[in-house]
């Protein structure tokens, strides 16, 4: 692996979001979230499995300080519950929530790993579902008083804040597809919310920016797919261009000053709600883009697929995931260079980079979990070439610091480079944690 293209100071680090692992839902104030409500839905999750528990890392903080410090990460990237700040999503703060979290970013300064925020990972105050969610212009708004708030607190120590992560799950899976909280299939849902998605993007920056203390860097995390035809027939190049306007180009053109893309407002046939000032709003210069991949997409014209006239087509013969999703990274490297080059990015960040597979304790409890290691390295090593063709990409986070909960897949898949026996909550660093953490030391 040549990683000779990153500079000297790159951050190595793991991605983690709140609800997927903190667990202890009615801890201390915390009220319910979209998710709570969503996992109670017959047949919504998986093995009808809930983030109640999760990884209990509310009160397994020290445990999970003592895995980044096994790793030796250099950066730690974790989500903020709002229903643990303001539990009903307005008003009244909750201070144990605040408390919380600033204990964590002490003790990540303590032992020199730099906290890298994200401000929202879909965990919204049920109680703002209840007027409207995101569908309703007031939470955007809503949005920036919490993160004003966040930041006024942590804004003194935090540098790096992401104020929301991957709109598009939360507006086409969450609205669309009715896969996501609030599980809704409605596509004029789905289009207002993903304007107030970014409405809320840009409020948020700008308060962050009033609030915080120091002088921070505010970004928002983008799950970028490369969106290739099955075929050369013209139909299916089509195609391909509407699963990346709808996946890639609905997100980047607007953050980067170009309003929303005509030929997607054509496809879906629904304006977005935009009101006088909100382009500019949400085009409020980034700091830095963050960039979760996962995986490419190769679609195929489907006139039968309701309004976005495309379905995916599986590559012959590609090595998949126990989730089934394409190992590909090439399509990292493709992404990367991409926004590069064609919105101009100055900083990235992989903020998430990750793969589930099936995971198998031997008798001590160790996973030799090679395939993963494999795609960990072979990911890094994609960033290293886009980086060597003019991308600056600054860090690279691994999805994730632990096994977590894969929202409505629930518990089977695992993503994380330290194993959790769920009935004990203990935690085994897996092979390809140690790999990473050779990776960090410079052995590689
Ligand atoms: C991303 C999410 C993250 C995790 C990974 C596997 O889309 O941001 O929470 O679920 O996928």
């Amino acid at each position: 692996m040549n990683l000779s293209s990153l500079p000297a100071d790159f951050r190595w680090g793991v991605s983690t979001s709140a609800y997927q692992t903190e667990g202890a839902v009615a801890a201390d104030g915390r009220m319910p979230s979209i998710w709570d409500d969503f996992c109670r839905t017959p047949n919504a999750i998986e093995g009808g499995d809930t983030g109640e528990q999760a990884c209990d890392s509310y009160h397994r903080w020290p445990e999970d300080l003592a895995l980044l410090r096994r790793l030796g990460v250099t950066s730690y990237r974790f989500s903020v519950a709002w229903p643990r700040i303001q539990p009903l999503g307005s008003g009244a703060l909750n201070p144990a929530g605040l408390d919380h979290y600033d204990r964590i970013v002490d003790d990540l300064l303590d032992a020199e790993i730099t906290p890298f925020v994200t401000l929202y990972h879909w965990d919204l105050p049920s109680a703002l579902q209840r007027s409207g969610g995101w569908v309703a212009r007031d939470t955007a708004l809503r949005f920036a008083e919490y993160a004003g708030v966040v930041a006024a607190r942590l804004g003194d120590r935090v540098r790096d804040w992401t104020t929301i992560n991957e709109p598009l799950c939360c507006a086409w899976i969450a609205h669309l597809e009715g896969r996501m909280a609030p599980g809704h299939r409605d596509l004029h849902d789905a289009v207002h919310a993903s304007h107030h998605l970014l409405l809320g993007h840009g409020l948020a920056s700008d308060a962050v920016r009033a609030n915080a203390e120091s002088t921070p860097q505010v970004g928002i995390v983008l799950n970028l797919s490369p969106c290739e035809p099955a075929t050369d027939d013209p139909a299916d190049a089509r195609a391909a261009e509407r699963a990346d306007g709808h996946t890639n180009r609905w997100w980047l053109d607007p953050l980067h000053g170009r309003g929303y893309p005509a030929d997607m407002v054509d496809v879906y046939g629904i304006e977005p709600p935009v009101q006088p000032r909100d382009l500019e709003v949400i085009a409020a210069p980034l700091d830095f883009l963050g960039v979760n991949y996962y995986f490419r997409m190769r679609v195929a014209a489907d006139d039968t697929v309701a309004t976005l006239g495309y379905r995916p087509v599986p590559v012959v013969g590609a090595a998949t995931t126990a989730m089934g999703w394409e190992v590909h990274p090439q399509g990292l490297h493709d992404v990367l260079v991409r926004v590069a080059k064609e919105y101009d990015s100055p900083v990235l960040y992989v903020t998430e980079s990750g793969a589930a597979f099936d995971d198998v304790p031997d008798a001590d409890g160790h996973v030799h979990d090679a395939e993963r290691a494999e795609y960990l390295r072979d990911h890094i090593g994609a960033t290293a070439s886009a980086v060597a063709e003019g991308a600056r990409v600054q860090g690279f986070y691994a999805w994730s610091l632990t096994d977590n909960f894969e929202w409505s897949y629930g518990y089977w898949p695992r993503f994380g480079l330290a194993y959790v026996d769920y009935p004990s909550q203990r935690r085994t660093i897996k092979h390809s944690g140690e790999v990473y953490a050779a990776i960090i030391r410079g052995e590689h």
